[in-house]
């Protein structure tokens, strides 16, 4: 600054006293935005240290130095808005995105803002109703808050400029509000998904020939697709998924010429797909999946050649697939046609599209072998065909070990009967060397678990369960760096466990490496025991597990196995494992289901058990345990039927008390009013906490909260709360 030449600072100078008499700006303005106090709602605090208003950060003004926008996103401002803001009558832009500002937008606010064009709202905390938006509106986001109530088409009506309109991830109820097109022909976007809008469609769509984008997915929205839709011609991107749409989709879609998206799984669609569809030559993504659909791929989907992502799981579509010629949909990366009812062979036409990243063709009715072709896919990730009635085991994995590019391999349910390629050269040392996910479950294999499985250094899940798989479990299974879940249940497998386990290091130390990538298709499992299927896009959201179910493993269940902290799921049910429960068992402080049951263990059950607090499934049945239940801890909420089966084992939830059992006093964790609470009381209490779902429901959501709410009841003795547990964890 001090060698600035003359005049230099003369023109500083002038343009200082510019700016200072003609951009000063309007006193109302100054004081309303004073009143509003941004500067300070917001942290850092904004530099509002100017005399001249105009000049604070996010604050613009025109050329009358009134001030007609407000940019203030991503400022870290709290608090809520004042009802001054009315007072900035000439403002034209407001952008309070992503911020966290609260409460309810004051009454009356926009009666004076009668210039208002843009307001952006989104990512706050924001509640209450909307009302009263200026007839000025043109662009209004106020998506990604809690606003509630209905939104009156009287509203919407007023604003008959509106060309932007997003109100997406709010709690908005009742229908969905009737179009503005009558009146403007400007809307352009409509985003209602993420609500708790319900009721049909409403009409009047068709009369929006600007609109580009119309999305209300995930609301409960039922009925028909409303049959002018499809007059809305301009429209490039429809999304309605997981609504409870029913009804055919109109051959008509084809006059829907710009359409790229079509996006309306999770509903109840009926009817063909659309013989017509090749028309709409722009289509992108295509996902339908979960619907009621019927008919074969329709042919001229060959012409849809800029298909990049097509679903269409969990349907009735049936047809000889190798008929289809997939050859011409070469921008295609990801294909699901997973659970329905095609039938011929693998469709080698769809090796030609080489972009493909994800295939699923799981539960269906194909034949063949997989052919070499697939190598062809050199970006290959994922790869399902389980359950259908593919031959020659041994050929698919010689030819897939080769694809360098596959994550996850899924191909349980075929190869009947075949034996287990056991060749030790099938997979070299750079085979499957990015494989995370391998299942080879339900085909009934033959042979042993086989030694090339041991080079799958990034092998995080293996599932051979439900095969024929003899010998033992081989200790080299514990040197896979990264395998957290093991499923090797229903099968032949005998001889001990292997106390080697200990060295499975993602399930010792949670420094572990974990791969938290988003998977090309979602995976998914269940049913649980209330019948769910969960949907998982992450490997990371399994639990670590080891089942070993229905086997013929035996000897003492290794003391090594404490060693396993980070283990949630330890299934060693159905085979002649004897000797005693250790003790070290309770170091699995991660446990929710533990099932012992139907083996020959002897001895009592160690009441350290009773530390496993998040213990959501149990069950020592049928073995040869004695003594009584560790009385006063969660092990008591389990049903009897946990522990039937035990003859000489005793006291609550089993209906024989302890009385002819001589207790030694040591093992029994002494609680003086463990043995008064009567059964019943647990069960009110269970009435009553299920009645209390808006204050408990985070629990079952929440990890941390369930461990600080655990800790809380715990100090008010509150044992009955494991119910609720158990409860909460079947429910999500
Ligand atoms: C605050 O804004 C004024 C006017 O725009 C400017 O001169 C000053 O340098 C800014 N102060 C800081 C700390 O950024
Ligand atoms: C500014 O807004 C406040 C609160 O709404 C109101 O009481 C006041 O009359 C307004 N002042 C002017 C000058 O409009
Ligand atoms: C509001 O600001 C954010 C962040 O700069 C921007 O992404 C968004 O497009 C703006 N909203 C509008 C409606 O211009
Ligand atoms: C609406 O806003 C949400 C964020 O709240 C955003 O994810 C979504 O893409 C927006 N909708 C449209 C059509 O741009
Ligand atoms: C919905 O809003 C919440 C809270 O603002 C945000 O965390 C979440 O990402 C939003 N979801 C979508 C789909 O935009
Ligand atoms: C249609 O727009 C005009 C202004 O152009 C307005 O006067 C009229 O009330 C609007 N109609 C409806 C039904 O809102
Ligand atoms: C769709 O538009 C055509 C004319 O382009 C018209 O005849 C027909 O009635 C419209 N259909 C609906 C359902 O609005
Ligand atoms: C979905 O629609 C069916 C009729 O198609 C109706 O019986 C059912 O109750 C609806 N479900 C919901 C959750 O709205
Ligand atoms: C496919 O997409 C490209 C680029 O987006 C476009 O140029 C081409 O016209 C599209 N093809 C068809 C058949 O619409
Ligand atoms: C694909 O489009 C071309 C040109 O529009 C048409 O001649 C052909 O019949 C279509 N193919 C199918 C299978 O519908
Ligand atoms: C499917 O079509 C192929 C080729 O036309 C044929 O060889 C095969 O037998 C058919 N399979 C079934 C199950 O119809
Ligand atoms: C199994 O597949 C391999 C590799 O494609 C092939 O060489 C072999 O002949 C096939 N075996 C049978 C019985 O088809």
């Amino acid at each position: 600054m001090l060698d600035l030449k003359p005049y230099h600072l003369l023109f500083t100078l002038l343009l200082f006293g510019i700016f200072s008499t003609n951009h000063a700006c309007n006193q109302i303005d100054r004081d309303s935005l004073s009143s509003l106090a941004f500067n300070r709602m917001s942290s850092p605090p904004l530099n509002w240290s100017s005399i001249d208003c105009c000049q604070w950060e996010g604050i613009y003004c025109d050329r009358k130095c009134r001030v007609n926008h407000i940019w203030l996103p991503s400022k870290g401002l709290s608090g809520s808005i004042s009802p001054y803001l009315g007072n900035l009558t000439h403002l034209s832009y407001l952008n309070l995105s992503h911020n966290s500002v609260l409460g309810p937008l004051p009454k009356g606010l926009f009666s004076s803002l009668n210039q208002l064009k843009v307001i952006d709202l989104s990512y706050n905390h924001l509640f209450g109703d909307i009302f009263g938006w200026p007839a000025s509106l043109q662009i209004v986001d106020i998506s990604s808050n809690q606003f509630s109530e209905t939104i009156q088409s009287s509203f919407i009506q007023r604003a008959w400029r509106l060309i932007e309109l997003n109100v997406s991830n709010n709690s908005f109820m009742g229908p969905i509000p009737s179009f503005p097109c009558f009146n403007s022909s400007f809307v352009s976007l409509l985003d209602f998904s993420h609500n708790h809008h319900s009721g049909q469609i409403p009409c009047g769509l068709g009369a929006c020939s600007k609109l580009k984008v119309f999305r209300a997915g995930f609301n409960s929205l039922s009925g028909l697709l409303p049959h002018d839709i499809y007059n809305a011609t301009g429209l490039d991107e429809i999304s309605l998924p997981f609504n409870n749409l029913s009804g055919p989709i109109s051959s008509d879609i084809v006059k829907l010429a710009k359409l790229t998206n079509l996006e309306l799984y999770g509903n109840k669609l009926s009817g063909n797909l659309p013989l017509d569809i090749g028309k709409l030559s722009k289509l992108k993504h295509l996902l339908l999946d979960e619907n009621s659909l019927t008919s074969s791929l329709p042919p001229s989907l060959v012409n849809c050649t800029n298909l990049t992502k097509l679903t269409l799981r969990s349907n009735f579509l049936e047809g000889n697939i190798s008929t289809f010629n997939f050859s011409s949909l070469h921008q295609l990366i990801v294909i699901d046609l997973g659970d329905n009812k095609f039938s011929g062979n693998l469709p080698i036409s769809l090796y030609s599209c080489k972009s493909l990243t994800a295939i699923r063709l799981s539960r269906n009715q194909l034949e063949g072998q997989i052919q070499p072709e697939v190598l062809q896919l050199k970006f290959l990730s994922f790869l399902s065909i389980s359950f259908n009635r593919l031959t020659n085991i041994t050929g698919a994995i010689k030819i897939l070990t080769r694809c360098k590019t596959l994550t996850i391999v899924i191909l349980g349910g075929n190869f009947l009967h075949e034996a287990m390629p056991s060749d030790d050269n099938i997979v070299d040392s750079d085979g499957f060397e990015n494989l995370r996910m391998f299942s080879l479950a339900a085909c009934q294999l033959t042979g042993q678990l086989p030694i090339w499985l041991s080079r799958l250094k990034k092998l995080e899940v293996l599932k051979l369960d439900s095969n024929h798989i003899t010998g033992s479990i081989p200790n080299w299974l514990s040197t896979l760096p990264r395998l957290f879940r093991l499923y090797l249940s229903n099968n032949l497998i005998s001889g001990e466990f292997p106390k080697e386990f200990c060295g499975l290091q993602t399930l010792v130390s949670p420094k572990a490496l974990v791969n938290h990538n988003h998977l090309d298709l979602p995976i998914f499992i269940g049913p649980s025991p209330f019948g769910q299927i969960v949907q998982l896009n992450f490997l990371s959201s399994l639990r670590p597990a080891i089942i070993v179910a229905n086997n013929n493993l035996s000897g003492n269940i290794p003391i090594e196995i404490g060693c396993l902290k980070l283990l949630s799921v330890l299934n060693f049910s159905h085979n002649i494992f004897s000797g005693s429960i250790p003790n070290q068992i309770s170091e699995l402080t991660n446990l929710e289901v533990l099932d012992l049951s139907a083996n020959q263990l002897s001895g009592e059950i160690p009441a350290s058990l009773s530390s496993l607090h998040f213990l959501n499934a149990f069950s020592v049945a049928n073995n040869n345990l004695h003594g009584p239940i560790p009385s006063g801890t969660q092990l008591q909420s389990f049903d009897a039927s946990a522990y039937e089966g035990n003859p000489e084992l005793c006291g609550p939830p089993l209906p024989h008390d302890c009385a002819h059992i001589v207790s030694n006093k040591g093992d029994i964790r002494d609680e003086d009013n463990g043995h008064k609470i009567p059964w019943f009381h647990i069960t009110v209490v269970l009435g009553f906490i299920t009645g209390f779902w808006g204050v408990c429901g985070p629990l079952a959501f929440s990890y941390k909260w369930r461990v600080a709410y655990f800790q809380f009841m715990d100090n008010l003795k509150g044992r009955c709360i494991i119910f609720f547990f158990k409860i909460a964890y079947w429910s999500f």
